[in-house]
């Protein structure tokens, strides 16, 4: 079959990949999607169960640092586009081993960088209709303070906006904010950047970075804030909150931040930047009191009864404060905002998780490693 475009999604097995991976099979089944992952300990295809038998999509196993492997890919589907979502992810994880960290995020999306070039530049049309799309995250601009402890009301308002509207300061991160980035990952993903714009500078290819904020919904690894503590108060185990509780990070509904990528992907400037956010600030503390609160309540127990859970542990190392989006350009330039008010979007996430306890428990037990050799092994 002749498919109209022919797409790499890097890290389609993780949280965010396979959501966009979801929404550009349903969506385009004109596209042929082809997934590239190297099913690292993030990696979980069971994420993808109701696609992986569609026409249009394809399943590669493959680390984006293998040059040899990336570049015949994209000879072999006739590549127009990559959408590199692959990533080492957590900030604590970097903390303990940098090294993989500059490896995957770093060298990984350099050799995808120079393969897209190599390959596209041996096209007779060179990089006309090609499209490298980055996916970054609001951390490579450091940290902002927090001038405002007790919150003022956000000068951002959207249709998702909800009756907790703060901001906890008055500086908020632009396209235009210097790159600062404090943990080894946000300084891999920084460097990363830094590399995509490179090669549009200097070798003309048609690239575009966006750069979001915390994502939150199904299927997130529970080594995440908010996966990790439903499934502690699920089984009444302690929620172990860094510091005092009182960094704040802006949350976004993790399917609005696929519709941000689709759009920006058809639509985006080349070349140019986007931030997206939530226009949603909150303080840790306060988000883990409305998840408890929300799993109580769908457990059928009394509401906050699991409050005592909470313990205060020692600090991340180097714990950024503050993160707040301005994704006002991307809501002028191409009318996207987030469709979810938090409260709808908390109360779903955590309904999905406790209606879909065999997927938590494979993940925690590890069982799901075992997916690709029962479903993929023989194909
Ligand atoms: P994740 O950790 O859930 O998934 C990462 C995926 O990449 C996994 O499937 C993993 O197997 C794959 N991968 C890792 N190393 C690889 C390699 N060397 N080769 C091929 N595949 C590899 O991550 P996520 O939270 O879904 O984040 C996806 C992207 O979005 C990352 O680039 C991250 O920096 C960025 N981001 C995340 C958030 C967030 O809140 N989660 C916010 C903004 C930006
Ligand atoms: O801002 C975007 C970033 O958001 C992404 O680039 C990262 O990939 C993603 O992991 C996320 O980073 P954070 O460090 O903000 O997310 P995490 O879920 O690890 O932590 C959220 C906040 O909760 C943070 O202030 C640390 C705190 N925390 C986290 C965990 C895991 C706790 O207090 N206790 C915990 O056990």
């Amino acid at each position: 079959m002749e498919f109209k475009r022919n797409i790499i999604i890097t890290g389609g097995a993780g949280f965010i990949g396979s959501h966009v991976v979801r929404l550009f099979v349903n969506k385009y089944p004109e596209y042929r999607i082809i997934n590239l992952d190297k099913l690292t300990y993030a990696g979980n295809l069971a994420n993808l169960k109701d696609v992986e038998d569609k026409e249009n999509y394809a399943f590669v196993k493959a680390d984006i640092c293998d040059y040899e492997t990336v570049k015949e890919l994209m000879e072999k589907y006739n590549i127009d586009g990559i959408i590199h979502l692959a990533a080492e992810s957590h900030v604590d994880r970097s903390i303990k081993d940098p090294f993989t960290f500059a490896r995957t995020n770093v060298i990984g999306t350099l050799t995808l960088l120079q393969a897209a070039k190599e390959y596209w530049e041996s096209l007779p049309e060179g990089y006309e209709g090609k499209r490298f799309y980055h996916i970054s995250t609001d951390e490579v601009y450091g940290a902002l303070e927090l001038t405002n402890p007790e919150g003022i009301e956000s000068p951002f308002t959207t249709k998702a906006s909800s009756e907790h509207h703060h901001a906890y300061g008055t500086e908020f991160f632009t396209e235009e904010t210097k790159y600062n980035p404090h943990s080894p990952y946000s300084a891999s993903k920084a460097s990363s950047d830094h590399f995509v714009r490179a090669f549009h500078d200097t070798y003309g290819m048609p690239t575009i970075v966006t750069n979001c904020s915390n994502n939150y919904g199904p299927y997130q690894f529970p080594e995440k804030l908010i996966p990790l503590f439903i499934n502690n108060i699920r089984h009444r185990k302690p929620l172990p909150v860094y510091g005092k509780g009182e960094n704040v990070r802006d949350w976004l509904y993790v399917e609005d931040h696929a519709r941000a990528i689709d759009l920006i992907f058809h639509k985006g400037k080349i070349a140019d930047t986007y931030n997206i956010g939530g226009f949603n600030e909150w303080k840790n503390i306060d988000i883990i009191k409305v998840v408890i609160k929300t799993v109580d309540r769908l457990l059928g127990r009394k509401e906050g009864e699991d409050m005592d859970l909470i313990t205060y542990v020692t600090d991340r190392k180097g714990h950024d404060m503050r993160y707040a989006i301005d994704s006002r350009k991307l809501q002028r330039e191409l009318g996207w905002e987030p469709s979810l008010q938090f409260e709808e979007g908390i109360e779903k996430t955590v309904r999905w998780y406790l209606d879909n306890q065999a997927w938590m428990d494979n993940v925690t037990s590890g069982d799901y490693q075992m997916y690709y050799d029962e479903m993929y092994k023989n194909r």
